[in-house]
Order: structure tokens, then sequence, then C-alpha cells
């Protein structure tokens, strides 16, 4: 997905492999899902149906997302860069009172949302950000000269004609199949590097955007149709996870292998080519150790890295798992207490939240706090206390707080 001609996130989904199917990836992915204290778990979320619902929720009479909507309250347009859910419905808690003030005046009645609108709602934003920036050429030939590229494909380099020639090179239509020629080719390309002492690229940021940019205006593909196997399906990418091996050495969410990093640990770039840089990067030391190890090293063809690249954007979705304990504290310090009790101790303005829906799933608890935030409001206002706001991942810990509690609905009795 490239940010030109700025297409509504429908339109890119309409392609072949939809981000529709990103939804699905809540089947394969609840399990994985933030195994704080107690089982915690997030759906993911559709979203496109959460394109559709900003629009019939009239999120969008006030708010610009790509382009289109109103202006009465902030450009989200940008906002799920970095942001997981919890992160996101943190942000839509903190500034419910700002939100119903200008709703009121506006004769707009205040949405009311289920639990999966708030997982889709948020899936959108998140999903929004899924793009590459349109490469830069002139960028892109340097590069293609620093990496060294040039030696082997350029028919004016040293070695000119050893690899594919630039013009063939620019047929590839997004990085991710670049990148995924690149890593088929890896062994080969890699003995031929060392006897010629190249170093191995390294891929960062844009550097393959860039680097397509430039091989397509060689080649005179500039304009033409991208043959679109973007923006991948992250579920058939999850299978890849698992069916290609990664998960042998790689655990997400605390399941799987211990050889590399947990993936959910990390700050994985992105963007489609950040990601596949990082996969790239990563294809030396992983065959290394997969000689080791005996395992054979995967090969992708068709949109497989897409689809894989795809599944490493959504990991983030869920963000880090959440810590029951400083959650604990903030139930004090946010001031919950004051009106909430847990299992009888507490205040009793409020229900008693062991016994709310609110700890069966954070989604659950998120849709909760929205839909009640009115009243609660109403009685912060007479009791003199101030909204409190969520930062960061205060949400998810606060909600995973409430999910360990015992005797609460969540566990078991
Ligand atoms: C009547 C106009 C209006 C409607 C309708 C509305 N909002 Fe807002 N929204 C605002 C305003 C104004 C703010 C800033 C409030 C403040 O300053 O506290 C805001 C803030 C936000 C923020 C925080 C943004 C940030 O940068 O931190 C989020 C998230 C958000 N809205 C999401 C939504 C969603 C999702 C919907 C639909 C369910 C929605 N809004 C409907 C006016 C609106
Ligand atoms: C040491 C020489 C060498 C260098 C340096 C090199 N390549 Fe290659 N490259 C090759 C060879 C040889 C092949 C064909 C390998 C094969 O057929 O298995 C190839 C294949 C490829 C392919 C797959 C082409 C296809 O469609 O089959 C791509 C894409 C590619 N290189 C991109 C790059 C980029 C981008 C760079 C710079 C970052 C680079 N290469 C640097 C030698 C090199
Ligand atoms: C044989 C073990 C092994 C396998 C199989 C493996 N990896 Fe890795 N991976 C590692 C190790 C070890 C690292 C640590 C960084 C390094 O040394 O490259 C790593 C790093 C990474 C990183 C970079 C993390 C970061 O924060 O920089 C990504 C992304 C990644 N692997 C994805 C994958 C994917 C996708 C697959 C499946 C196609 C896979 N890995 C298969 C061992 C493996
Ligand atoms: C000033 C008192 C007050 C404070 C402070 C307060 N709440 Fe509430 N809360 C209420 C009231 C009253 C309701 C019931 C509102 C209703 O019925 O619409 C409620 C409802 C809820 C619900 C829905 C429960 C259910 O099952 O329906 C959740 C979840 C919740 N609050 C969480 C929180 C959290 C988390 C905090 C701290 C960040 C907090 N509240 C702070 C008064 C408060």
């Amino acid at each position: 997905m490239q940010r030109g001609n700025r297409p509504s996130l429908g339109e890119r989904v309409a392609r072949p492999l939809a981000i529709a199917v990103l939804c699905a990836t809540a089947l394969c992915l609840t399990a994985l899902a933030r195994p704080a204290s107690a089982q915690v778990f997030t759906p993911l979320g559709d979203p496109l149906k959460g394109e559709r619902l900003f629009e019939t929720k009239g999120c969008i009479r006030c708010h610009r997302v790509d382009g289109r909507g109103g202006t009465v309250g902030p450009n989200l347009s940008r906002l799920g860069q970095q942001r997981d859910l919890l992160q996101l419905a943190g942000l839509f808690w903190n500034h419910s009172p700002g939100m119903s003030a200008r709703m009121q005046e506006l004769g707009i009645t205040r949405p009311v949302l289920s639990g999966s609108e708030m997982a889709d709602i948020m899936a959108f934003l998140y999903a929004l950000n899924y793009f590459d920036e349109p490469g830069d050429p002139v960028r892109g030939a340097r590069l293609f000269r620093e990496k060294q590229c040039v030696s082997c494909h350029g028919s004016g380099g040293p070695l000119g004609g050893i690899g594919p020639s630039v013009e063939r090179l620019g047929d590839y239509g997004s990085p991710l199949l670049m990148i995924q020629a690149m890593w088929n080719h890896g062994p080969d390309m890699q003995e031929r590097m060392k006897a010629l002492e190249i170093r191995p690229p390294v891929f960062e940021g844009s550097d393959m955007a860039d680097l397509l940019a430039y091989l397509r205006r060689e080649g005179k593909r500039e304009g033409l149709a991208v043959p679109s196997l973007v923006p991948g399906d992250p579920r058939e990418g999850w299978k890849l996870f698992t069916v290609k091996g990664c998960i042998r050495c790689h655990a997400v969410q605390g399941e799987g292998g211990k050889v590399g990093p947990d993936l959910s640990q990390r700050r994985l770039p992105q963007t489609p080519s950040g990601l596949a840089g990082l996969l790239w990067n990563h294809g030396t030391r992983m065959r290394e150790i997969m000689e080791r190890l005996d395992v054979p090293p995967p090969t992708f063809t068709g949109s497989e890295v897409s689809d894989l690249v795809a599944y490493l954007y959504f990991i983030g979705f869920f963000g880090p798992p959440a810590d029951a304990a400083r959650g604990r504290g903030f139930f004090t310090a946010k001031g919950c207490v004051r009106c909430h009790s847990v299992n009888g101790k507490g205040g009793t303005v409020g229900p008693d939240l062991a016994r709310s829906q609110a700890v069966l799933s954070p989604v659950e608890a998120a849709r909760l706090m929205w839909n009640h935030a009115p009243l609660m409001e109403a009685r912060m206002h007479e009791l003199g206390i101030t909204w409190p706001t969520l930062e960061g991942n205060e949400m998810a810990d606060l909600l995973a707080y409430l999910a360990s509690i015992p005797g609460s609905r969540s566990t078991p009795r």
C-alpha cells in the first residue's frame, strides 16, 4: 500500500489479499494474546467493519481519517501508529468528557459500542498505519551504489551481468516481492558476495521502498499497475509462522521457542518494507542457526512474504503483556477505588468490579468504561474528582489487575 494516491481503507482492502482477513486472525491469535496473570484475551477486531462503524457511529462527523471527515476533533489517521488496542482505547477514554461536551453542543447522540465494535474501530485505526510511503528513486539510486547491488546488477558495474539486470529487477511491484526473491536467492548471492568480499546488505526503514522506486524508474515501470500482493493476509502469515518453522525459535506472547527473541516483546518496524527488510537482515544469522539445528531454511513463494509480514505487523496490536501488579497500584492511584470496590473492598458509588463483565476481557472492559463514562463523569463532578487519564499501558495493566482478582467472574471459584 502506498501513500501516494490515498485509497480509502475499503479500496485498499478490496485488493486480492484484503486486510479484511486481518479479522480472522482473531481466531488464531486470541489464544496467544496477553496471557497475563489471568487469562486476559484480546479479540483482534475487523478493520473493515471498523471503517464502516467509524461512519455509522458518527465518529467521521468530527474526525478526519485519510483525508475524509470532520474537523471538530483531532485527525485520527496517525493515531494507531505505534499504539496497540488498549493504548488506543485509553486515549478514547481520556477524551470521553471532551467528546461528550462537543456531541451535546452539536446535538449528536453519544455512540454506544458493543465489545466487538470497540475492537473493530481500534483495529481500523491500527490498520490505517500499515503502508509504505512512496519510495524516493533518488535515494534509491544512491543505495543501489552504496549497498553494492550495482557491482553485480548494474550493466556498467565491474561484474555487471552476474545477476539479473536493473531493468528486470524493476519488474518487482512491491518491496515484499523483491525481498522474497532475494531471500530465495539468498544463499547463492551470499556465496558470491563472500567470494567478492562484499558485505551482505542490511536494509532499514524505507531502504527497500526507495530501492524499488529507483529500479522501477530505471526499468520504465513507473506508473504501471503494481501487482497487488500487498497488504497480505496475516491469518495466512500466522500459519506460515508455524509451518515455516519460525515458531520453533520465536515465541509470540510467550508461546513458542526460545532460541530467538519473543517477537511480541520487540519493537518491530511498522511498514511493509521495514518488516521485510528486517526479515532479510535476519536471513544470514537464521540460516547459520538452522544449519546447526538441522532445520531446513524456509523459502517463500507467491504471497508468502506479504502474509508473513502482515502477521508480524499485527503482532503489535496486542501490545506487550500487561502487568497486573502495576494495575493494582493504578486502581488506587487513578481513584477508581473511591467509587468501585473489588470483592467488597472499596467505594460503593459504582458497581463492584469483580462482579462486572469488565473482567472478562480487556475489550469488554474498554466497552463498559466508554458506555458508562457519562454517569461516571457526572459522579466525578459531584465528588470533585478529576477525570482520570490512562497513558501508555496503564489501561492494559489496570484491566489485567481486574481480571486477576481471585473470585472475580474471570477466575474459577
Ligand atoms: C461531536 C464530535 C465528536 C464525535 C462524534 C466523536 N469525537 Fe472523538 N473527539 C472529539 C473531540 C473534540 C476530541 C478531543 C477531546 C478533548 O480534547 O478532550 C476527540 C478525541 C478523540 C480521541 C483521542 C484523540 C487523541 O489524539 O488523543 C479518540 C481516540 C477519539 N476521539 C475517537 C472517537 C471515535 C472512535 C468516535 C466514534 C465512536 C468519536 N471519537 C466520535 C470529538 C468527537
Ligand atoms: C555479489 C553479487 C551480487 C550483489 C552484490 C547483489 N546481488 Fe542480487 N543477485 C546476484 C545473483 C548472482 C543473483 C541470481 C541468483 C540466482 O539466480 O540464484 C541475484 C538475484 C537477485 C534478485 C532476484 C532476481 C530474480 O528475479 O531472480 C534480486 C531481487 C536481487 N538480486 C536484488 C539485489 C539487490 C537489491 C542488491 C543490493 C542490495 C543485490 N541484489 C546485490 C548477485 C548479487
Ligand atoms: C533457527 C532459529 C530461528 C528461526 C527458525 C527463525 N528465527 Fe528469527 N531470529 C532468530 C534469532 C537467534 C534472532 C536474533 C537476532 C539475530 O541474531 O538475527 C532472530 C531475529 C528475528 C527477527 C528480528 C527481531 C528483532 O527485534 O530484531 C525477526 C523479525 C525474526 N527473527 C523473524 C523470523 C521469522 C518470520 C522466521 C520464520 C520465517 C524466523 N524468524 C525464523 C532465530 C530464528
Ligand atoms: C466518581 C466515581 C467513579 C470513579 C472515580 C470511577 N468510576 Fe467507574 N463507574 C462509576 C459509576 C457510578 C458506574 C456505573 C455507571 C452506569 O451505570 O452507567 C461506573 C461504571 C464502571 C464500569 C462498568 C461496570 C459494569 O459492569 O457496568 C467500569 C468497567 C468502570 N466503571 C471502571 C472504572 C475504572 C477503571 C475507574 C478508574 C480509572 C473508574 N471506573 C472510576 C463511578 C466511578
